[in-house]
């Protein structure tokens, strides 16, 4: 196997825009040692594209992405853009499109824990989310919202196949790990009644802060290229101030270099993050008054 990888990025908006080039820069430096290199071509795909031409991405945009190894992603989504969108018109059409039906969510404490959070309970758990149907399908209405009887539906969807591939996938990672797989039933982000990824939101303030939690959107049968994003969205609030934290974005990119088979750039890059945070430098989010640029320098100089 050739360890060239064509990758195709997508920053998306907001803080976006800023965390995702500094992932790409770590990645390239992860991989040298190894001699490994990526090809990286930028699709401007997001909220702001819908500004400009009326839509999320072009009507071949997974066309476009299917030829690539993995793409890397930002978030989406901005204040000024109907909110039901992002969703609708990007990540769930590519986390279906490209069958990335696993959503793959690490949470583990790191050696020196970041954050308001100070525990000294160990953990190490992974959520695997089902990632295409349920509520994904976005099958439901509004109706009379304007008036007392106003009422939403929200239909889930379970085949057989969809809920077999997904246990398959958590019972065999289960078994590389401790044997233990918890079923937590719960609803998904949901397009006509509300609510969101609560259980990995969580995991991601038990580690220090949302700003750190990585995430995959995998396709186990390598059929199609696997997306690789942090849990956390385009956080208009702090967005364009250079604070954002950088390692959530980062730790998605180790994620993609394991899927590439990248073993070794993965760890390189999980080992320079906790080396940074255990040296007490922080974006604001986990009380440290390091830049965006700052941190992903700190983890370049430790690879
Ligand atoms: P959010 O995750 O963008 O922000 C929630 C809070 O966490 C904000 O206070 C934000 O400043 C903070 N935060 C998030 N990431 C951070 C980071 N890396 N460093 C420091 N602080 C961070 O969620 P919100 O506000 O609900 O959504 C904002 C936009 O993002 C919406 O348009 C939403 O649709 C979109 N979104 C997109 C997602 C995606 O593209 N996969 C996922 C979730 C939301
Ligand atoms: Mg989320």
């Amino acid at each position: 196997m050739s360890n060239r990888y064509n990758i195709a990025v997508v920053p998306g908006d907001g803080i976006g825009l800023e965390i995702t080039p500094i992932t790409e820069s770590v990645v390239r430096a992860a991989l040298e040692p190894s001699g490994g290199t990526i090809e990286t071509v930028e699709f401007p795909f997001g909220a702001g594209h819908y500004k400009k031409h009326g839509a999320f991405m072009p009507p071949d945009g997974l066309d476009i992405l299917r030829p690539f190894d993995a793409i890397l992603f930002g978030a989406v989504g901005l204040p000024d853009v109907d909110d039901t969108l992002p969703a609708k018109n990007f990540t769930f059409k590519v986390r279906c499109g490209l069958r990335q039906y696993v959503n793959y969510r690490p949470c583990k404490r790191y050696a020196a824990p970041p954050g308001p959070l100070r525990s000294d309970a160990d953990f190490d758990f992974v959520i695997i989310r089902e990632n295409n149907e349920g509520e994904f399908v976005q099958s439901g209405s509004e109706h009379h919202l304007d008036s007392a009887e106003g009422f939403a539906t929200q239909i889930s969807v379970f085949t057989r196949k969809g809920i077999t591939q997904v246990a398959r996938y958590s019972f065999g990672l289960a078994q590389r790990r401790r044997g233990k797989l918890t079923n937590v039933t719960k609803s998904n982000t949901l397009i006509h009644s509300m609510i969101g990824d609560i259980l990995s939101d969580l995991g991601g303030a038990l580690v220090g802060s949302l700003g750190l939690a990585p995430s995959g959107n995998i396709n186990p049968e390598r059929e199609f290229p696997s997306m690789f994003e942090p849990i956390h969205g385009s956080a208009p609030d702090i967005a364009g101030q250079g604070i954002a934290n950088p390692i959530g974005s980062i730790e998605s990119g180790a994620l993609m270099l394991e899927h590439l088979g990248e073993q070794d750039a993965a760890e390189r890059i999980r080992s320079a993050v906790a080396a940074v945070l255990s040296q007490k430098i922080g974006t604001p989010d986990l009380g440290g008054t390091a830049t965006t640029s700052q941190i992903g320098k700190a983890v370049i100089e430790r690879l």
